[in-house]
């Protein structure tokens, strides 16, 4: 699939197969992940990969929006030990983004579905995720990608919307409303 294509075709799927993902393609997504960019190459990203029903329903009970039926979670975390250090720390907030945005086109490229569900930065859905997996203090589960072969298909677009690009510089007189069309799916 071109890729431009793929990056157009990605879509949140919530709806999967009764189907297992396969170990070797797994290992794909992880590849993928971390061959995104990162500041100072620190590569600041851990993951936790669970592909069993015990722990999966455990997790996916803390969270209103993420019950879904999927077979594989992969939960990227941020080592704070491993982050930037000094005032640009936070920059693994957009490491492990771009580790995400990453599992999620290879995953549609290979004919899975995926769904990024967010924990971080909201401390009551980063609490649980820390108990249920163990993940010591210094480790910040940033999100979870919902992986698995889809159950629904939903239409490939993009929302390029000329109102949010400026060229040169911004222009504060222009009035935007949150949602611009067309938007097409929502949670
Ligand atoms: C940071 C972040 C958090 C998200 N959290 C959830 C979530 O908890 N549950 C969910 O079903 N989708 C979640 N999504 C997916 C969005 O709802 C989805 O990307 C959006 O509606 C646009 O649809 P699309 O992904 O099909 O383009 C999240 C996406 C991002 C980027």
């Amino acid at each position: 699939m071109d890729t431009i294509e793929t990056i157009y075709k990605r879509r949140s799927i919530r709806n999967y197969l009764d189907k297992p993902v396969e170990k070797d393609k797994i290992i794909t997504l992880l590849k993928a992940a971390t061959a995104a960019p990162t500041a100072a190459n620190c590569q600041p990203w851990e993951f936790i990969v669970i592909d069993e029903g015990e722990k999966l329903s455990e997790l996916k009970d803390k969270f209103i929006f993420a019950r879904y039926n999927v077979p594989v979670a992969i939960v990227v975390c941020g080592n704070m030990k491993l982050a930037f250090k000094g005032p640009g720390q936070e920059m693994w907030v957009q490491d492990c983004s771009a580790a995400i945005e990453n599992i999620l086109i290879a995953s549609t490229s290979m004919g899975l579905g995926s769904v990024w569900i967010g924990v971080y930065p909201i401390e009551s859905n980063i609490r649980p995720v820390k108990k249920i997996l163990n993940i010591p203090e210094h480790v910040t589960p940033l999100g979870i990608v919902y992986v698995g072969y889809p159950a629904e298909e939903k239409e490939a677009r993009t929302r390029l919307n000329e109102k949010r690009i400026y060229w040169q510089e911004y222009e504060s007189s222009r009035k935007h409303k949150t949602k611009d069309k067309p938007v097409i799916g929502h949670y």
